[in-house]
């Protein structure tokens, strides 16, 4: 496959990918090209990233980079990188290139989206979890304080890259964070992938298609509801309590900082566990669930302290009505359901089956 056309904008993959972008750089004479990296991309992703340019268009483009990590997707940080696209001269015909992770596509999405009143921007992700979810569906936005994506807009890219050559200098965890976002995928889709995906090796992630799969299940699900009014919802799943535990992990003085994978691993095993109480979600199936998922990511158990600030920031989740949290549950494998009353007892319940888990690595 060398392409997806989503509704709204193509997604190029291998041999097509780097001609695609450089006669639409030639083409659109854009008055800058402006390359938006992490410290981590700038290192590891810049130079292979210019090499794929033509000549013409390595001369047009400028570098503006921020410290990697989630800590900095906030409103401080696209101050300065407006401000430095004021400085270099950056107008309304001005681009911007986000190369790098889902850091990286989240805050430069906004950053274009906002930036005189919104200029073109496309994406290159560098990271698993950004090629198959983060960098597709145009989603933008930065955290407030450590509450997730809290202020964004929904503004798609011009075009999105594929190139899995960018993994290569990608950490182990960074590709089991990714790899959480394809179970999630499997999950909301059906039996078939989650067949495939529960089989799988990490280092075959790539060879066997289920790569392929997980960006189709992500653009079919966006350009069917592109403003999450219902059927994306779905891919929320394990992000209700999954984004309130790694805001939670951000500043917490007993707990390390989780990948955004991680925290959404351990969300999946609690609203999982939800899944049986609430919708006879049958146990076998999410015995097996929760098994992939503590095969590749470490068990973090919560405090009755901890649990109490957690559901505080599930105040937070956008999908909530009237104060109410809103869960996306399943069903069966491939039926999720959305708008989910979950009270706060059950809540409570999952942490205690999930501190009740014993690890199994
Ligand atoms: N917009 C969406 O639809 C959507 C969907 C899912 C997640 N997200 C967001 O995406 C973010 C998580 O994305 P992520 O997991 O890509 O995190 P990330 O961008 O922080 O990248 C993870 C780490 O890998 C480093 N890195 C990136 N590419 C590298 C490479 N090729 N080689 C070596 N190091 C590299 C980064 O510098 C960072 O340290 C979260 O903020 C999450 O909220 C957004
Ligand atoms: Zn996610």
């Amino acid at each position: 496959m060398n392409s997806i056309l989503t509704k709204n904008y193509p997604i190029y993959f291998d041999k097509v990918a780097y001609s695609e972008l450089n006669s639409y750089l030639e083409n659109n004479s854009f008055s800058k090209i402006i390359v938006l990296t992490d410290s981590n991309t700038n290192l590891y992703c810049f130079e292979i990233f210019n090499s794929k340019l033509s000549k013409l268009n390595t001369g047009a483009i400028s570098n503006i980079t921020f410290p990697y990590g989630e800590k900095n997707k906030n409103i401080s940080t696209c101050e300065s990188i407006w401000n430095q696209l004021s400085k270099l001269g950056a107008d309304r015909n001005s681009l911007i290139i986000n190369l790098g992770g889902g850091v990286v596509s989240d805050l430069g999405g906004f950053i274009a989206s906002t930036f005189m009143r919104g200029i073109k921007f496309i994406n290159i992700p560098t990271t698993l979890l950004s090629m198959v979810d983060a960098s597709i569906g145009g989603k933008t936005g930065v955290d407030l304080n450590n509450l997730k994506n809290q202020i964004g807009v929904i503004n798609n890219p011009s075009m999105i890259v594929v190139d899995p050559v960018f993994l290569k200098t990608l950490p182990q965890d960074e590709i089991k964070s990714g790899f959480s976002e394809m179970i999630k995928h499997a999950l909301i889709s059906g039996l078939d992938y989650w067949n495939s995906i529960r089989s799988i090796e990490l280092k075959n992630l790539y060879a066997e298609n289920v790569f392929y799969n997980s960006i189709v299940i992500k653009t079919e699900i966006v350009d069917k509801d592109p403003y999450e009014k219902k059927i994306r919802k779905i891919l929320n799943y394990g992000h209700t309590i999954g984004h309130a535990i790694e805001s939670f992990c951000l500043t917490s003085d007993n707990h390390k900082e989780l990948t955004h994978g991680h925290s959404i691993a351990i969300g999946m095993i609690l609203e999982g566990y939800i899944s049986t109480v609430k919708l006879n979600f049958d146990k076998h199936q999410n015995n097996a669930i929760k098994n992939l998922l503590l095969s590749n990511f470490e068990i973090i158990k919560f405090s009755s302290n901890d649990i109490e600030e957690i559901i505080k920031l599930m105040r937070f989740d956008k999908k909530n009505n009237k104060g109410e949290l809103n869960f996306i549950l399943l069903k069966e494998i491939g039926k999720a359901v959305i708008d989910q009353k979950v009270d706060i007892d059950l809540i409570k319940k999952s942490f205690l089956y999930l501190n009740d888990i014993r690890p199994i690595r």
